[in-house]
């Protein structure tokens, strides 16, 4: 048998496949489809402290290699979510992630505070990187200063392990990524969506109500994979890959480039079983290729 776990140092993953936040709904929604116990980790839907009803439709619009969404992290809150959700999550023998959100500094802090409170957690990821909550996509993932702020303020209310979700539009994601670090966030995940536009020829209207959204799928892969290279021979934190991963082949691409682990995002709505597909193939081509442990490939790009 192939060792497939992934050490994050402070957190041991099963396996290196984490279900993305904002593909995989609460978790719960994917129960009845297949074991959620097989994943390495599941990052639920973004939590703001109250519940939040998002932009307004259209929220999704296709590309012929990708998917551009402007969701606006409509969530339940807090609350809902201990209450109602986070007891059944603590059942299942996979790591537990909340993405952490914020309208500013305090929120994110309160947040991540009261997520804190309760059992069942093993990490928070921070989510300061979305592209459709702040007027022409602005986030605090654009500036390593707003980024350190927020990670520092964060982890003075929270005891618990926190990855900072970069965003990929800026011109150096390693002077956010390094500011990450520097406030004391234990990984980083990259990278989230790319700021896009879709047009509606007829109407000549943007196809989403918020006009701009995020670009995620295969369109992103080989940026984020370039990202994700780029960051992992600056930080000394483990990093966490997404964008665009549909396959095992994706995955293995992201973990030679320097990732310990994957997120798999946009993959779940074409094909809900793609998190065990790809973790059942991950298995196979390191047996086939002869390793005890997959990890032994992370970060081995010959260059
Ligand atoms: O609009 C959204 O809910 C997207 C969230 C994100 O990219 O983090």
């Amino acid at each position: 048998m192939v060792d497939l776990s992934s050490d994050l140092g402070f957190l041991r993953l099963k396996n290196p496949v984490i279900a993305a936040s904002g593909t995989f709904g609460y978790g719960l929604e994917f129960q009845p489809l297949y074991d959620l116990s097989q994943l390495g980790g599941l990052v639920v839907k973004g939590l703001y402290f109250k519940p939040r009803e998002g932009n307004p439709p259209p929220r999704l619009a296709e590309t012929p290699c990708g998917l551009i969404n402007s969701i606006g992290l409509q969530g339940i809150g807090v609350e809902a979510f201990c209450q109602e959700v986070l007891p059944k999550l603590a059942l299942l023998e996979t790591a537990i992630i909340a993405n952490v959100c914020g309208e500013e500094e305090e929120e994110y802090a309160r947040v991540a505070e009261y997520l804190s409170r309760h059992q069942g957690l093993a990490a928070l990821e921070l989510n300061i990187s979305c592209p459709n909550v702040r007027a022409g996509g602005k986030c605090p993932a654009q500036d390593p200063e707003a980024t350190y702020r927020t990670v520092k303020r964060v982890k003075q209310v929270s005891p618990l392990p926190l990855i900072t979700k970069l965003s990929p539009n800026v011109t150096d994601i390693t002077a956010v990524a390094l500011a990450a670090e520097e406030a004391g966030s234990e990984a980083v995940s990259l990278v989230n969506t790319f700021l896009a536009l879709a047009i509606d020829l007829e109407s000549r209207k943007p196809k989403l109500g918020n006009v701009l959204g995020g670009l995620s799928g295969p369109a992103i892969k080989p940026l984020a994979l370039r990202m994700v290279f780029e960051v992992a021979r600056q930080v000394k934190i483990p990093v966490i890959g997404l964008g665009g991963i549909f396959s095992y082949q994706d995955a293995l691409e992201f973990m030679v480039a320097g990732a310990s682990a994957v997120e798999v995002g946009t993959a779940n709505f074409v094909n809900p079983l793609a998190c065990p597909e790809i973790i059942k193939g991950l298995e196979d081509w390191a047996e086939s290729h002869g390793l005890n442990r997959l990890s032994e490939i992370v970060g081995s790009l010959k260059v």
